[in-house]
């Protein structure tokens, strides 16, 4: 089916986008800064998973990074490459099959890596082990994305590290940003080599993680290149990997949503979507944010939900179809009555978002579809009822 990529009107469930054309243009950067970079760029699954869609990256890219056994498993099997998997624990249960799935194996602990290490090495000799290495700096503000706070459970301080490492601990690993701009991590990056350069001739490789946001319109590449020339100057031994997630699906597409219901309470009017922000928006909830509503305009509301006097008409709260309270969000300004059957599209819905939804209350889960660049829409996945029954037996 052909759809219109502006209003999608021949929609009338709700389904998440993902357009190919904004997909590849996103890849042919990361591509372009990687070679003039030499730096290894890899796709965080954690933040984009959607499988189907691989055959498309690997025209760009060769390995992918993992969080979980089966975050490892797709990596292997479906990807087609070993993953540089970090977890923030391994168990004895899942090591053995993480570490036939992995090419990079990086420790958040040098208890685990004392636990675990050998018996990685045993399943799979040619993995490359690393411990994740905590540079006691991050300029991320918010604290449930703050990997450095005070007390945090990730990496390795600078002082619990021994002058020589044991000889099968090849490389570090470091993530410290969250939708970064270059010169963050140019200022992060003199704080990693303050605390951990004098460890790096015992290298062969560093991961600098993810948050680079390098395909955001107003991310300065050629900064990142000469960033990442000038360390390979400081230290040509060390092979260079970078792991963004948000920055390869950053603004690929939207959620088409309808709306079910308009109700009003006290002046305030909401438009009941066929959608849920605690279902399938969670991190709009979570973080917070406050979504992009194509044709809309947001409208601040006060910390009491209220909007100032005279806005206009046509202003409605967006409400999820869960039972929670709290599945809603304020405030957007249409240019006309919404009804019954209409679209609203949530932009930039694809990172993080189509990875994190669920199926709480049983609601519908969004189909998933590709749009590719003719506008022809390739539905990847429908869901039903057998995807809430089989989730629990
Ligand atoms: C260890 C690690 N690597 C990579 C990423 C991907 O980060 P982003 O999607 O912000 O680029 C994250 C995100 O939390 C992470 O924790």
């Amino acid at each position: 089916m052909k759809i219109n990529l502006t209003t999608f009107e021949e929609l009338h469930h709700p389904v998440y986008v993902l357009e190919e054309s904004r997909l590849r243009r996103n890849l042919q950067l990361i591509s372009q800064v990687s070679q003039a970079a030499d730096a290894e760029i890899i796709l965080a699954f954690k933040a984009f998973a959607l499988w189907k869609t691989f055959p498309i990256f690997r025209e760009y890219i060769s390995a992918t990074t993992a969080s979980s056994l089966s975050e490892a498993r797709l990596g292997y099997e479906e990807f087609g490459s070993r993953t540089h998997t970090f977890s923030p624990a391994y168990t004895d249960d899942e090591i053995d099959e993480i570490a036939r799935c992995s090419s990079h194996l990086t420790f958040n602990s040098l208890s685990q890596w004392q636990r675990l290490a050998d018996r990685a090495k045993t399943v799979n000799p040619s993995i490359s082990l690393g411990v994740r290495v905590n540079p006691e700096y991050s300029e991320v503000e918010t604290v449930l994305y703050n990997p450095c706070a005070p007390g945090t459970r990730f990496g390795v301080l600078n002082s619990q590290l021994p002058e020589q490492l044991p000889s099968s601990i090849e490389g570090f690993h470091c993530h410290t940003l969250c939708e970064s701009g270059p010169d963050v991590f140019q200022r992060t990056l003199a704080h990693i080599e303050e605390r951990f350069s004098k460890w790096f001739p015992q290298l062969k490789w560093i991961n600098f993680g993810g948050g680079h946001l390098m395909t955001r319109n107003d991310y300065d590449t050629s900064l990142l290149i000469s960033i990442l020339q000038d360390f390979h100057r400081r230290y040509p031994h060390l092979h260079v990997i970078l792991e963004p997630g948000s920055a390869f699906a950053w603004q690929t597409g939207p959620l088409v949503s309808q709306v079910v219901d308009v109700v009003e309470n006290h002046g305030v009017r909401t438009a009941i979507l066929n959608v849920s922000f605690t279902c399938h928006m969670p991190d709009c909830l979570e973080m917070p944010y406050h979504p992009a509503v194509r044709f809309a305009r947001t409208i601040e509301e006060d910390a009491e939900g209220r909007i100032p006097d005279g806005q206009g008409e046509h202003i409605y709260r967006l409400g999820g179809c869960s039972c929670l309270s709290g599945d809603f969000m304020g405030r957007w300004q249409f240019d006309h009555e919404l009804k019954v059957g209409e679209n609203v599209i949530f932009e930039d819905m694809i990172h993080y978002t189509t990875v994190k939804t669920n199926m709480f209350n049983g609601i519908t889960h969004p189909s998933l579809a590709l749009a590719h660049a003719d506008g022809e829409l390739e539905v990847l996945r429908q869901y039903g009822y057998e995807d809430y029954r089989s989730r629990m037996d």
